[in-house]
């Protein structure tokens, strides 16, 4: 790697703000006076400026200067379901008016709206209406992007689901992970018969993923959702695949779904609002990472906190997610899920960002990407930004300066 990284670099940035995020050099990774340089898509050098192997304008084709602006890895959203058609502000406005998101399920609304809705868009038109919610993620400087199929809920319709996640991709020339979520809710023809749906979802799963289109295999583990017996199925059916397992586990109440998700070595667990410390320690042993997904949280208005002191203390790495989804969490800026990750669950504005880089890349299985150091991916983004913190306490807001994909500048 050191070889293959060796000077000439393609382009090596000068008088940058490096936030790291690297373990061994304190709060936020920061180095000050810092540079960056990359070749052929993967960092070549994150660090001080003058610690550089020699003199500045040989190292690189192109030398250039970041004019003193904070860098930070490219921003990972690890949880969205941001693929489907039409929208839920009427039922928000339900929700207001007391009606809850399990009332409104049991009717037939909440994921079945959507699903309804999704079914009857086309492929190209479900993608001209996804597009601009991943486009509004990647302004905010997303570089890589879970989404999840499970509005489709037949096979025609999550691969077409599936299908449009890619797409997203190549249209943005960003990294998309596709999670099959067939799994997310019983369809109105499988009424009564939830075994016979988790059937046909492992069914199909292998023709999907023959076709390239599933990276890991999700559930909603829930009172409205799955069972742990049921999520245990396709959990098998997705390790006899060879696919990482991931799982909506603990969000409305605590069903051991975190702990399931453990024990098949997933690599994370989301929303656990009711999770134990039991469950906690599994996830510690298991290496599963603890997604935090706070605009749900803030959406449906909850009070009951994910067992925050419990992964501080089995040290259980945080990440923070969107959630992006029609019904709980039309949220379109990780940066905003960030900031209700400090207001509502307290982390620290630093947790918040680790929680949007190397946590949310280690949730997708990520190991090359969520810090900047050598040899990781080339994935930054340069911010209008006097502090890290700032990332997490304003609301919105046009901070990005540029981003940078693979050593690519996007837009
Ligand atoms: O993560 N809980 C299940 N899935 C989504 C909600 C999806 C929806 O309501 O459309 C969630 O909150
Ligand atoms: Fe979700």
């Amino acid at each position: 790697m050191i070889g293959r990284l060796a000077p000439p670099w393609d382009r090596l940035l000068l008088d940058a703000r490096l936030a790291t995020l690297r373990d061994d050099l304190g709060a936020y990774g920061v180095v000050e006076a810092g540079a960056l340089a990359w070749k052929d898509g993967l960092l070549a050098y994150a660090g001080p400026a003058n610690e550089l192997p020699g003199d500045a304008a040989g190292l690189a084709t192109r030398v250039e200067s970041a004019e003193g602006r904070w860098i930070t890895p490219g921003l990972v959203d690890c949880h969205t379901h941001l693929v489907f058609a039409g929208d839920r502000a009427r039922e928000f406005e339900r929700r207001l008016q007391g009606a809850s998101y399990e009332q409104i399920a049991r009717e037939g609304g909440g994921i079945l709206s959507s699903v309804r809705a999704t079914r009857a868009a086309d492929e190209d038109s479900l993608l001209a209406v996804s597009l601009p919610r991943a486009r509004s993620l990647c302004a905010d400087g997303v570089t890589t992007l879970e989404i999840k199929s499970g509005y489709g809920l037949d096979f025609e319709n999550e691969r077409k689901m599936l299908r449009v996640a890619r797409r997203i991709g190549e249209a943005l020339g960003i990294s998309v992970r596709c999670t099959y979520l067939a799994a997310h809710a019983l369809p109105a023809e499988f009424a009564g018969r939830a075994d016979d749906y988790i059937d046909a979802v492992i069914g199909w799963l292998p023709r999907l993923h023959e076709e390239g289109l599933v990276d890991a295999v999700d559930a909603f583990c829930e009172g409205i959702g799955f069972s742990p017996a049921q999520t245990r199925r396709v959990f098998e059916a997705a390790r006899g695949l060879g696919l990482p397992v991931k799982l909506h586990a603990d969000q409305l109440s605590d069903l051991g779904g975190a702990a399931l998700t453990a024990s098949f070595g997933g690599l994370s667990a989301d929303h656990i609002e009711w999770t134990n410390t039991d469950a906690v320690r599994a996830m510690a042993a298991a290496g599963t990472v603890a997604v935090l997904l706070p605009g749900a949280f803030h959406v449906l208005r909850e009070t009951r906190l994910p067992p925050l002191d419990a992964l501080r203390e089995h040290a259980v790495p945080m990440a923070v997610a969107t959630d992006l989804n029609p019904g709980t969490s039309p949220l379109q800026s990780l940066r905003l899920a960030m900031s209700l990750a400090c207001t509502h669950f307290r982390l620290t504005p630093e947790e918040a960002l680790r929680g949007a880089t190397v946590h949310a890349a280690a949730a997708l299985g990520l190991h090359d990407r969520g810090r900047l150091a050598a040899g990781q991916r080339a994935d930054f983004v340069q911010w209008r930004i006097g502090h890290p913190a700032e990332l997490a306490y304003w609301l919105g807001g046009d901070l990005v300066h540029s981003v940078h994909v693979a050593g690519r500048r996007l837009g």
